[in-house]
């Protein structure tokens, strides 16, 4: 067998991400909730951003197909009206989570539906809160969709979260923005927080925390006016190829850098790689940055813990990837959200690492991988988490690897031209 020729990748030039997933959903979501035409470019045009379009279509608003420069119309807080279909949310927990409290906050009924993965994943923790302000939410028994969400005049909330999570604080940001009620919601640490960052922008009263945040009642919102940063955790498949690669650097353009999102950056930085952020701006309550990454550092394992965990929860799996070339165990714990994502994310990306000959073993709330800088060969089962598709895109690159994806269109759920990027990269 011939020795590690990934240090022979030689990478180089710019790149500009698609736009921020997260911050795509809400884009459009508040922009309905709006008062007047709000602007949005650089929206991402992924299949869980046309989910979140396609349900608040149903749910009355005039949404255009998803153009660089998008206006959208708003219908002011208490515009929408009851679907007639159900609500169709394909991969997206993100819609699924966020616009049932849109849905639950508007004194609307719907019933959301969603593909199998989607349809598996835990809805029980959007249904408490919304049921303690007064809705009313119906789940199967084992907690997935179909869910029904039926409306009700809400009350304020005061919520602690078991887990951080943003889908379930925007979820009940969302409710009491609609229903016109004071909310508070306390986490463990602080999930991303895209949504209070775009409220406030558009003139609601936000008080944040690292403990907690609070939406004072709002009686409108103005229009929005935003260009969407590119998603980080887009840009973290070429920052993880670039530190990987033996020469040559990589300059991410206009990358989001929000530092509710950016564990994945300084996880790079403290295996050993170099990540620079230049020129940081402030755009519409966002931090923007072009992200530097140069290649030809060794890199070595390092340990993360639960508080660090939310800063890079949809990078996990490129870690574990990028961990097999790192010197040292990489240990990550507190987790175990990771198991209840499109996939089980953490015997998914085990079991690939290992088929592919990586040293690596699942912990119940994380997994550690001892890296020994392998030549990966094999076959990866994606379960049409479109993550893994990309963390094994990226190893699959690396030369003397050889490593078929099952499903390589499952990328269209956040980042559909990724394939032609990492051809263009690596050339
Ligand atoms: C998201 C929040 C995170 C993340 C998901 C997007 C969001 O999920 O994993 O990809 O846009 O709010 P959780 O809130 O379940 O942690």
């Amino acid at each position: 067998m011939a020795p590690l020729s990934a240090d022979t990748l030689h990478v180089a030039g710019e790149l500009q991400v698609p736009g921020d997933k997260s911050i795509s959903h809400r884009a459009l979501i508040a922009s309905v909730l709006a008062d007047g035409r709000s602007r949005v470019r650089g929206i991402l045009p992924s299949a869980d951003v046309h989910s979140t379009a396609g349900v608040l279509r149903a749910l009355g608003a005039d949404i255009p197909s998803l153009a660089a420069t998008l206006e959208i119309e708003g219908l002011g807080l208490h515009g929408l009206r009851t679907p007639s279909t159900d609500l169709d949310c394909g991969n997206s927990g993100t819609s699924a989570r966020l616009l049932a409290g849109v849905v639950a906050g508007s004194g609307l009924t719907a019933r959301f539906v969603g593909d199998a993965s989607l349809s598996r994943r835990p809805m029980r923790r959007v249904k408490t809160p919304l049921e303690q302000m007064g809705a009313a939410v119906e789940l199967p028994d084992h907690g997935g969709l179909p869910m029904t969400v039926r409306g009700a005049p809400l009350h304020e909330i005061d919520w602690r979260s078991e887990m951080s999570s943003a889908q379930v604080k925007s979820c009940i940001l969302l409710a009491a923005l609609t229903a016109g009620v004071e909310a508070t919601v306390r986490e463990p640490s602080p999930s991303r927080d895209h949504t209070e960052r775009m409220l406030a922008a558009m003139g609601a009263e936000v008080w944040t925390n690292d403990e907690a945040v609070l939406l004072f009642a709002t009686s409108r919102l103005a229009p929005l006016d935003l260009e969407v940063p590119g998603d980080p955790s887009s840009a973290a498949f070429f920052a993880a190829l670039a530190a990987l690669a033996g020469s040559g650097d990589l300059l991410l353009r206009h990358v989001g850098v929000n530092d509710t999102r950016t564990g994945f950056f300084a996880a790079l930085r403290e295996m050993g790689a170099t990540v620079e952020l230049e020129e940081a701006t402030r755009e519409s309550g966002e931090w923007v940055a072009n992200v530097r990454v140069a290649a030809g550092a060794s890199l070595r394992g390092i340990s993360i813990g639960a508080d660090a965990i939310p800063t890079l929860i949809d990078e996990l799996p490129l870690l574990a990837t990028v961990a097999a070339y790192a010197e040292g165990e990489t240990r990550v714990t507190g987790a175990s959200e990771l198991r209840v994502k499109e996939s089980d994310r953490i015997a998914a990306v085990v079991s690939n690492l290992r088929a592919l000959g990586a040293d690596a073993e699942e912990l119940p709330d994380g997994f550690v991988v001892r890296g020994t800088n392998p030549l990966l060969r094999g076959r990866v089962t994606t379960h049409g988490d479109h993550r893994l598709a990309m963390a094994f895109g990226v190893i699959g690159a690396l030369p003397g690897n050889a490593v078929a994806v099952d499903d390589p269109d499952c990328v269209a759920v956040s980042y559909p031209q990724f394939w032609s990027d990492l051809e263009r990269v690596i050339s």
